[in-house]
């Protein structure tokens, strides 16, 4: 069976729904060469081709005239042509030509997606219910992108992982893997739940990183999690941005992209900080997979058996849940904020 036909019976048999919320397809440079790009994701495709303007555009990639795939196609005068019998469609998915009749269908129209661009970054905006972000549902920008001391590339990897996106987003919480997992034990790990936002607050040693570790970081909605880390790295104080993404292809499988970005170090030249920045993402990455292999290999647990310190899986999957409710249905209290301290050993 292909991909495509994969997906298409996945989404037959289950009454699922993907999560409301921003979700980051990779670097945006790369989306404006001039070409279409296929999107397998939401349970379709989709195609993304950026306009002479630069921005980044968005369809349902499925010519309504006889289905073929617009991302097969190409990129003329900002409109994208389908492979198929040539006809046009613009920007805003309106269908502004057919080669070989003056009249154009009035359906001849494809779904655009709403798009945006933050920290050199696109994002996708879901929402089966069809309503834009409301207010304060925004990737924030991150203020290291205005400062020269950083620098901007952010090393994106990008894996296939079979297997529902929760096992993901749990780890926000998930205190006591950091030791057998990471070789990290934890000196300091608290969550704030407020609104779209998830936070964590990690303070412990890395074998792999070589010292002292702290990072803070937050998912902004149910699928990008951007980390702020700070080690010592072969003697070396580094300073990244850590980006965790993931994009569903069906109800279990996701794209993941992991992306590193690093702070210059003082004393260095360009050279010297670039091939520390490369060795640290090597780093980081080799930490990640540690639970790639694991989540690739695990079940799904709905009701875990937990222990005192556990950290708060409960609540972070009622955190997660909001995403996938309607929006007057998300309970008031996910505005509150609520803070949970699993482990106290050192200080913040
Ligand atoms: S199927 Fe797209 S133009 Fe015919
Ligand atoms: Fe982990």
């Amino acid at each position: 069976m292909t991909q495509l036909a994969e997906i298409k019976v996945e989404n037959a048999l289950e009454s699922h729904r993907y999560a409301r919320g921003w979700h980051c397809l990779g670097d945006a440079d790369q989306y404006r060469d001039g070409k279409p790009h296929t999107l397998d994701i939401f349970g379709t495709r989709l195609v993304a081709f950026a306009t002479s303007d630069g921005k980044i555009n968005i369809l349902d990639a499925f010519c309504p005239h006889m289905g073929a795939d617009l991302s097969h196609g190409t990129v003329e005068d900002d409109r994208v042509v389908c492979p198929f019998h040539h006809w046009k469609y613009d920007a805003g998915g309106k269908c502004v030509e057919v080669p070989y009749c003056k009249r154009i269908p009035p359906k001849a129209k494809t779904k655009k997606w709403l798009t945006c661009e933050e920290n050199n970054l696109l994002f996708v905006w879901n929402n089966p219910e069809g309503n834009p972000p409301r207010e304060g549902v925004v990737i924030p920008h991150l203020p290291e992108m205005d400062s020269d001391e950083w620098i901007h590339e952010w090393n994106i990897d990008i894996m296939r992982i079979d297997t529902n996106p929760r096992e993901l987003v749990d780890n926000l919480v998930d205190a006591h893997h950091f030791g057998p997992v990471h070789g990290t034990p934890t000196s300091y790990f608290s969550n704030i739940f407020e609104g779209h936002i998830g936070h964590q607050i990690f303070r412990g040693d890395s074998e792999h990183l070589g010292g002292g570790l702290a990072a803070d970081s937050a998912y902004y909605g149910p699928a990008t999690h951007f980390t702020r880390i700070n080690s010592n790295f072969g003697g070396v104080e580094v300073h990244a941005i850590l980006l965790n993404s993931h994009v569903p292809v069906t109800p279990n499988s996701f794209d993941l992209r992991f992306g590193c970005m690093v702070k210059r170090v003082a004393g260095m030249s360009d050279e010297q900080t670039r091939q520390i920045a490369l060795d640290y993402v090597v780093g980081n990455r080799n930490s990640f997979y540690q639970d790639v292999i694991i989540w690739k290999n695990k079940i799904r647990i709905d009701k875990p058996v937990l222990a005192e310190t556990d950290g708060p899986v409960y609540q972070l999957r009622e955190w997660y849940q909001q995403f996938f409710m309607n929006e007057d249905q998300v309970p008031a209290s996910m505005a509150e904020r609520r803070e949970i301290v699993t482990v106290a050993l050192s200080k913040p």
